[in-house]
């Protein structure tokens, strides 16, 4: 396995599509490629997919927030899925690797991501990669504006 990590094209949609479904969000390629419109025009936001000669095996977003309270940004995975049938064979490393990497080229001071807690696997992955669980440091608020 060669892995290239890359920018999203438009011809990934349909691929990027399938590995949301496993993430747990159902999606088809049209509804990624409206989604992929606006991420691809934000300055500070990028959607990465791990390229296997051809086959995407793995899609990561990441976005930057400027702090105002200090100088600088912080950054945050807003998703992230590797295909089941190429897990652990370190896609998933590859893909947050370069996420932290363009959050530096960025100016960010951090990089945080939230994963709900029935996502076990998931935090020990994150663990193994350096990441603390702080949420009892802080409360979470949501309110749905849809
Ligand atoms: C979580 C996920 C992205 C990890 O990707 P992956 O390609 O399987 O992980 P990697 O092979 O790159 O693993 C990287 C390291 O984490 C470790 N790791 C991965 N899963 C682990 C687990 N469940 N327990 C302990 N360590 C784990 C690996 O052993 C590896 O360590 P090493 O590099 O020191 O050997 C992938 O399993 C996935 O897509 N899961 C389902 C979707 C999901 O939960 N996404 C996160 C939503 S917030």
């Amino acid at each position: 396995m060669s892995v290239v990590i890359r920018d999203a094209r438009p011809e990934d949609c349909d691929r990027i599509a399938v590995l949301l479904t496993q993430l747990g969000y159902p999606a088809d390629g049209r509804e990624v490629a409206d989604r992929l419109g606006y991420w691809l025009e934000d300055r500070f936001s990028r959607v990465l997919v791990a390229d296997d000669a051809g086959s995407v095996g793995g899609c990561l977003s990441v976005h930057a927030i400027p702090y105002l309270e200090r100088t600088g940004r912080w950054a945050r995975i807003e998703s992230l899925v590797v295909d089941q049938v190429v897990r652990a064979a370190g896609v998933g490393r590859l893909l947050v690797t370069a996420a932290e990497d363009t959050a530096r080229n960025w100016g960010c001071l951090g990089m945080e991501v939230t994963s709900s807690r029935s996502r076990v696997d998931a935090h020990a992955f994150y663990q193994r990669l350096g990441y603390a669980d702080v949420c009892t440091r802080s409360g979470r608020f949501f309110k749905d504006l849809s």
